[in-house]
């Protein structure tokens, strides 16, 4: 079991600063040392008032240094990254990410990030106007171009009252990027021409200009986004349902709506809040869902079906509840097939959006998503493997294979869904676009 733990054998400095997410720094603590990882947590005095130094040391089951004097001759600042394999601050303020962009080293964070030769990602959460700052906005651009791995705060409502981006993301989400950074893989891509196509990134330095460049601009479009599980009626109160948590296809509504596109998420039923700005259509069996999509297709220009749509749903739903008391040992439920959403859109004669559909495959993932990018007449299919604990169904990270008309267009290896989505919608737009000027 431990052989699949991906963080097994790393050293991982976690950096925890003053921000009122401190506390989701203890959740991701967790997370880290269940994926196999060594933690060293190291906190900035402000985060020692907001969360228990005793809390994190219990859970990483070191002590956690703070000040650099008062913890002197315990742990130096230079051993603290020694042998580490990356760094993370999370939460990162914009006080300490002033400092790190500046040189300072006057804690046991700030020195001990100065000495560290790793990896270093950051996880800025603060209030919406503090991010935009213009002071925090060039001190995260001189921190990502001497290499450092910065990740985008989520937007939603603040601490403060506020709504907007600030939002440090979920501990799922940060696990994923620094799996991501761990495997070399940002920006990794083949055969791919677009915009922010860049040849495969050597250094540290190079990997975090890659978060910099402009992005695929979805400005004027009109993307409709299928997400989540379809539940198909048994009766008033049973249905047949899977595993789909909907995150992949919520984060490329997130992602698609940030690029500028008008954005429709037509979701069965899942537990997730819709992305800001971001019209959703709340849909139940894959026929509510067709009918849903066909509503919406005037004017659209990308379809990205995403959605784990029942293959099959019951021939007849019983009007009441079916009783234990007429069940015998055995009970035979007729099913019958149900559309092809994607099909259905990557097929229309009049008004063809760019279609993208999803593969969740087992087994021989290449040949069948091939097959139904033929099949389904799509643009672009993006497969994934849903046969691991760290990727695919309700987890929060992913690798996807990318395919379009010419064969693999892009890998994109093991990160966080939302870093995911951001990454393929770029391909998509870019790709679209290429598309209409053809
Ligand atoms: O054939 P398979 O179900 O694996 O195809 C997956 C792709 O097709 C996904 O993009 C999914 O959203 C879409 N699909 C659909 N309608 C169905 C079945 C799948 O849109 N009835």
């Amino acid at each position: 079991m431990s052989a699949l733990l991906p963080l097994k054998n790393k050293k991982i400095i976690l950096g925890i600063t003053g921000s009122i997410a401190a506390y989701k720094a203890c959740v991701l603590c967790r997370l880290l040392i269940k994926n196999g990882a060594d933690v060293q947590v190291v906190m900035t005095p402000s985060a020692c008032k907001l969360v228990g130094r005793d809390t994190l040391a219990a859970l990483s089951g070191h002590p956690v240094p703070c000040d650099i004097f008062e913890d002197a001759g315990k742990i130096g600042h230079i051993a603290i990254s020694k042998d580490a394999d990356i760094a993370v601050v999370a939460p990162a303020t914009a006080q300490t990410i002033a400092k790190l962009a500046h040189g300072f080293a006057d804690n046991m964070l700030t020195a001990g990030l100065l000495a560290a030769t790793c990896p270093i990602a950051i996880a800025p959460a603060m209030n919406v106007n503090m991010f935009r700052n213009q002071a925090t906005q060039e001190n995260l651009r001189i921190l990502s171009r001497r290499g450092y791995y910065v990740m985008r705060p989520a937007s939603g409502s603040l601490a403060c009252g506020d709504t907007g981006e600030g939002r440090m993301p979920e501990p799922e989400d940060i696990m994923g990027f620094i799996l991501s950074i761990l495997n070399g893989s940002h920006a990794q891509r083949i055969g791919f021409e677009g915009r922010g196509a860049l040849p495969s990134p050597k250094s540290p330095a190079e990997l975090g200009q890659t978060r910099l460049l402009p992005r695929a601009s979805g400005a004027g479009l009109k993307v409709i986004v299928t997400a989540g599980p379809t539940a198909e009626a048994i009766d008033p109160v049973r249905f047949i349902t899977n595993r789909s948590s909907g995150r992949m296809g919520y984060a490329i509504a997130q992602a698609a709506r940030e690029r500028g596109a008008s954005v429709v998420l037509i979701s069965g039923p899942t537990a997730l809040e819709a992305p800001e700005g971001v019209t959703r259509i709340n849909v139940r069996s894959a026929l509510d869902m067709l009918q849903a999509v066909e509503d919406n297709l005037a004017g659209c220009s990308v379809f990205i079906g995403c959605a784990a749509v029942s293959d099959y749903r019951c021939e007849t739903i019983a009007d009441q509840k079916i009783s234990g008391r007429e069940k015998g040992q055995t009970m035979t439920l007729k099913l019958v097939k149900n559309p092809d959403i994607a099909a259905t859109v990557g097929k229309l004669e009049h008004g063809r959006p760019f279609t993208v559909g999803f593969a969740a495959e087992t087994i021989n993932g290449e040949e069948h998503a091939k097959a139904k990018l033929e099949e389904k007449n799509l643009d672009m299919i993006a497969m994934n493997y849903v046969n691991s604990t760290t990727q695919g169904f309700g987890s929060g990270s992913n690798e996807l294979f990318v395919y379009d008309r010419d064969g693999l267009a892009a890998h994109l290896p093991l990160q966080s869904k939302q870093a995911l989505a951001g990454e393929l919608c770029d391909m998509i737009f870019t790709k679209a676009a290429d598309g209409e000027k053809a």
